[in-house]
């Protein structure tokens, strides 16, 4: 089982943005979290983070038939991106979507997600944990697949 880690804009600045909406570990702890439990999980994952829609857009294509499923934080690209949703109906993989903050009890303007409507299952508000949620659902989902 091979998956894909998502992040978008602003995730690199975890530990120095908004602490205490996102918390003081930054994205290496972040990734280091992910790979933790990956391994413990046994499965093989890669992570890409990027501040540009196009360079996500561009990674989801390039993960049809490489990768068995998605985890994505689109970051401020959830609410306003139909490209993002559009490339991941395109390629049809399961995706989770996991956001670190409860985006469900902030401003209006995150009250929409586009990503979400292609994704099977959403985590918000767990911090950190929401990835290893999002990452076990998806080895569940994908064992029951075969
Ligand atoms: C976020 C929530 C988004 O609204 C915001 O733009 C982010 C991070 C989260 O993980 O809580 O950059 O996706």
């Amino acid at each position: 089982m091979k998956i894909l880690v998502i992040n978008g804009p602003n995730i690199n600045m975890l530990g120095i943005r908004e602490p205490a909406v996102y918390g003081s570990q930054d994205y290496n702890a972040l990734l280091s979290f992910i790979r933790k439990t990956c391994e413990e999980e046994g499965i093989e994952v890669e992570c890409f983070q990027s501040n540009h829609e196009g360079d996500i857009v561009d990674k989801i294509q390039a993960a049809f038939n490489v990768f068995d499923g998605i985890v994505i934080n689109p970051a401020a690209y959830t609410h306003t991106s139909v490209a993002i949703l559009d490339a991941l109906k395109a390629v049809g993989l399961p995706t989770v979507e996991v956001h670190i903050s409860d985006v469900s009890t902030r401003e209006d303007f995150r009250q929409i997600s586009y990503a979400g409507k292609a994704c099977i299952k959403t985590y918000m508000g767990l911090g950190f944990e929401g990835y290893r949620q999002a990452i076990l659902y998806l080895k569940g989902y994908l064992g029951e697949q075969k």
